[in-house]
């Protein structure tokens, strides 16, 4: 199986209230973008990887990677999913799109490998990394200055969604495109695949692979990277 890493970076991260977008903050020696390219390129199961940033970004052109023979540039959309569909026109229909969050750097390759290794069942239509909800969870009423709680959820099955989302690229290309025109929600692949009718695993994953979206999270990224060296 060929699989090609489609990786959004288009966005602004504006909760990391930084002097620039946060995949280009440093961890050690490397940006956040770096760190996680690297990471995808140096899977042995990943050959090639597609980068979506924005039209305007002024910051990748700095760094060692851009001419990598692995890699290819597109422009990233307004949406996530507009940048990932962007990607996208470059994979074959039947290549697998794995799709990971340029702020995932923490992501370990032993999960990206039980998660590419579902390709070989036959009635695999597609899956992501996720973790269970250990927090009890509550859902509040839409005044967001002044919150209160409508009811407690049965957190028993509820799971939170990570990345990479491996699917089929011609698959997600159809799915994503009816999602939007219909004006679905869509935050990650697996809402649009959900919506096309689709069955998505979950692939337990190691919570480090954490999200980087606020001041916080750096330190911890540090750590968890640190610990997978
Ligand atoms: O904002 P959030 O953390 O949910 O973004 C998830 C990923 O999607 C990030 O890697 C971000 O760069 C990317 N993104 C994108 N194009 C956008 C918005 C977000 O590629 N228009």
């Amino acid at each position: 199986t060929s699989i090609v890493a489609v990786v959004p970076a288009a966005g602004i991260g504006s909760r990391m209230q930084a002097d620039r977008p946060k995949q280009y903050l440093t961890i050690g020696s490397q940006t956040i973008l770096e760190h996680t390219l690297l990471k995808l390129a140096a899977h042995p199961a990943i050959s090639r990887v597609v980068v979506a940033l924005s039209p305007i970004d002024q910051y990748f052109s700095q760094l060692s990677l851009q001419n990598a023979p692995w890699l290819t540039i597109v422009d990233g959309g307004e949406s996530r999913a507009e940048s990932v569909n962007n990607a996208l026109v470059e994979l074959a229909g039947n290549e697998w799109a794995l799709v990971h969050d340029a702020a995932r750097p923490c992501v370990n390759s032993s999960d990206i490998s039980r998660l590419i290794e579902r390709t070989e069942a036959d009635d695999f239509g597609g899956g992501i990394l996720a973790t269970p909800v250990r927090d009890t969870m509550k859902r509040a009423s839409a005044d967001a200055a002044n919150p209160v709680v409508l009811k407690t959820e049965k957190r028993d099955n509820l799971w939170h969604a990570l990345t990479p989302q491996l699917f089929r690229a011609d698959k997600l290309r159809e799915a994503l495109a009816s999602a939007l025109r219909a004006g679905a929600v869509v935050t990650d692949e697996a809402s649009a695949m959900e919506f096309a009718g689709y069955t998505v695993e979950l692939i337990d994953s190691d919570p480090a692979n954490i999200k980087i979206t606020r001041p916080a999270d750096l330190p911890l990224a540090q750590f968890y990277l640190q610990q997978s060296r």
